[in-house]
Parts: C-alpha cells; sequence; structure tokens
C-alpha cells in the first residue's frame, strides 16, 4: 500500500530500505564479480592513506567511513571538514588518495578545498588523486574529480539530509570492503558473512520504522525541552553527532553529541532534571561478532557505566538499543549499528519539528547546499 506523506523529510526517511537495499546490490554485493560499480577507480596499492573532507552530515558519513576503512581495511585514513582544511590543510604526498564527499555535489567549502589540495600537488606530486562521492554527477565536484561515484539515493528534497547519509554509509562500506578484500585483510568467510548482513539491512531498517508511533511520543514529550545531550562510542559517536545537527537543524533544539566516555570529563556538569540525554546503545545486546572481527568493544560496558551515573544525578536517559531500550533495535552486529541507529534520531527530529510546528522540509536560516555565502 502506497503510503502518503506530508514532508519529503518523513517520505525519504521511509524510502531507507529501498535506497540502502540499491547501495547495497551496487556496491557490496557486485564486489569481486563482474559488475562494474568499483571498475576504473584506484586500486588499494596505488595510495598508503587516505584524506576525507566533507561538511555536515557529509562530515559525518566520512566520519562512519573513517572507522570502517581504519578498522576494515586497516587503512591509516584522516578526516577534516572542509572549511578546517582551508584554514590547517593536511599535507598530501603521492600516495594520499583525497576523498572528498558531498550530497549536492556543489557545496562550496569543498570545491575551495579540492582546489587548495590540487595546488599543493601541482608541485609533483603525480600519484595524488581527487576521488568525489556525491549524489549527483552532474555536479561540480564530481565533475572535477579524478574520479567519481554516485550514492544513488535518488533527488532528496528535504533540507535535511537523511537517505542520502545512509546511501553515502553504504558506499564507503563498500569501498573498505573492495580495499580490504584487495589488501588481504577480508578472508573469504567474513566477506560472506559480510555481504548477508549487510543484505540483512533493509529489513532491519524497516524494523525500526515500525516503531514510528512510539519515537513520535517520545518527540512530542521533548516538546518543552531546549537542551539535549546524545551520547554514542566508537563507530556511533558519529551518530551522535549527525543526530544532534538533526535535532538542532529541524527542531532548533540546542543539542550536543558526545564520545560517552569524554562527556564524563567536564561537559556532564551540564546536566540538570531538564536536560535529557539520548544514548545509543548498540552493545550489547549488538554483541561484537567474531566472525567480522570486529574491533575490540568496550563501548558496550562504558555507556552502561555513563547512564548509569547519569540517571544517579538525576537526569533522564532516553536509551536506543539496549536492555533499557526505549526504542529497540533489532540484533545486528556493532560495526553495522549504524544504518540502524540513525533512524530513530531522524525520526525524532522529524516528530519534534512538527511538534514545534516547524516548516521541517524547509528550516530557517540554511539552504540544501551552501554553494555561495
Ligand atoms: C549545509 C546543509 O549547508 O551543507 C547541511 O545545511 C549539509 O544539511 C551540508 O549537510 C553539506 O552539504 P553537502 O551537499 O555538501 O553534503
Amino acid at each position: 500500500l502506497q503510503r502518503e506523506f506530508q514532508h519529503f523529510m518523513l517520505k525519504e526517511i521511509y524510502e531507507q530500505p529501498e535506497s540502502i537495499g540499491r547501495g547495497v546490490a551496487q556496491y557490496v554485493a557486485s564486489l569481486g564479480s563482474s559488475a562494474p560499480s568499483f571498475h576504473a577507480l584506484p586500486e588499494a596499492n596505488c595510495f598508503e592513506e587516505i584524506q576525507i573532507l566533507a561538511c555536515g552530515t557529509s562530515l559525518h558519513a566520512a566520519l562512519v567511513g573513517q572507522f570502517v576503512l581504519e578498522q576494515v581495511a586497516q587503512i591509516p585514513t584522516r578526516v577534516r571538514s572542509a572549511s578546517e582544511f582551508l584554514a590547517a590543510p593536511l599535507p598530501v604526498t603521492r600516495q594520499t588518495l583525497l576523498i572528498v564527499v558531498s550530497q549536492s555535489g556543489e557545496t562550496a567549502d569543498v570545491l575551495a578545498a579540492m582546489r587548495l589540495a590540487n595546488q599543493q600537488s601541482s608541485s609533483g606530486l603525480a600519484g595524488f588523486k581527487v576521488f568525489a562521492i556525491t549524489n549527483n554527477s552532474h555536479s561540480a565536484i564530481a565533475q572535477q574529480a579524478d574520479y567519481e561515484r554516485s550514492v544513488g539515493a535518488g533527488v532528496e528534497n528535504s533540507v535535511a539530509a537523511t537517505k542520502t547519509f545512509t546511501a553515502q554509509l553504504v558506499l564507503f562500506y563498500g569501498l573498505a570492503l573492495a580495499w580490504g578484500r584487495q589488501r588481504d585483510r577480508i578472508p573469504d568467510e567474513q566477506w560472506v558473512t559480510w555481504q548477508s548482513r549487510m543484505a540483512a539491512l533493509p529489513s532491519q531498517v524497516d524494523q525500526v520504522l515500525q516503531q514510528d508511533d512510539s519515537i513520535a511520543a517520545i518527540a512530542r514529550s521533548l516538546k518543552h525541552t531546549n537542551h539535549i545531550i546524545l551520547l554514542g562510542t566508537g563507530i556511533n559517536y558519529p551518530i551522535a553527532l549527525e543526530g544532534a545537527l538533526k535535532l538542532k537543524e529541524t527542531t532548533y533544539t540546542h543539542a550536543e553529541g558526545y564520545a560517552a566516555g569524554e562527556f564524563l570529563h567536564g561537559s556532564i556538569a551540564l546536566l540538570d532534571h531538564t536536560i535529557p540525554t539520548i544514548a545509543l546503545c548498540p552493545t550489547p545486546p549488538f554483541r561484537s561478532d567474531p566472525s567480522l572481527e570486529n574491533p575490540p568493544s568496550e563501548g558496550g560496558d562504558q555507556m552502561l557505566k555513563v547512564t548509569q551515573r547519569i540517571r544517579r544525578n538525576g537526569s533522564d536517559v532516553i536509551a536506543i538499543g539496549g536492555s533499557e531500550a526505549a526504542i529497540a533495535l533489532p540484533l545486528c552486529d556493532q560495526l553495522l549499528s549504524p544504518f540502524l541507529t540513525v533512524i530513530p534520531l531522524q525520526l525524532l527530529a522529524y516528530h519534534l519539528a512538527i511538534a514545534r510546528n516547524i516548516e521541517v522540509d524547509r528550516p530557517r536560516n540554511i539552504t540544501k547546499s551552501l554553494n555561495s555565502f
């Protein structure tokens, strides 16, 4: 049954099982077959390090990408916001692959950072290459790069990025798996597990979407809340940042994302009973799967300690996943959990905006892409 959506943002959130499934078919399932998704891209032995530049939501996708490129493919990877790269460029070498990520492919800071990196490399770094990840192969960023791939999410109309974020993640996982395979970091058994786990993502995302009504009720309970803290660890730290950005962009709530352990080092002084904390707790019961050789993770235990301390101090904790979940998540591997933890945060931002009568697809002061100042 075709559902009617009142806003593009909600429609695009609900399109994610389909867009993730398309991306997995294009960039993961076809790896190692004759499908052309990764043909004519640099091979893993053509570079020794990766630098990634992006802004906003694309920057948060880049941080998840960094985690899988480092932990799965074991490639040293640095991430910087494009605007900060302009202030303090990272030194590039002939062994650097520069990846630029931009949903629109038109963001001015990313274009300027590409130009600066190219100037740096024009002094004889013949091996230095730029690879653009956008949602529009005809965009300026895609056209000016040495290599480009579209995340293929389809047109995104809402100013707040949702389906393009998860599509960017799929492409990063595909790259980490392709390059990890080329570097002999992913044996055949793990590879088979990766493929089946990623193929299961669309139905798992669908299960999270089915909790929309209870997420909407939580959003309504936050209607008069002025500050929200979001905590994540490891691969979910960038998801805490992304959730905070979604809340700021669409609901005008002051929201901050932190790495859970770091939050104890000073920032916890902020909390009182008026400030709720949203905790991303994919472990436990999201146990690390030894067959995927997850990085060692104390994340679940650390999150438990931090949330217990917050509760002892008299503040509310809204847990996403874990044994005390307000919003339950299907069982999933820790490395794949960002695809699931981000969905309730997108829905929460949407429903809170609606509860506050905000024009959710066109929030004040921001545009879909900042292509001039
Ligand atoms: C900002 C938008 O201006 O640009 C953000 O308000 C967006 O929502 C950011 O994430 C980056 O855009 P793009 O197109 O480069 O991914």
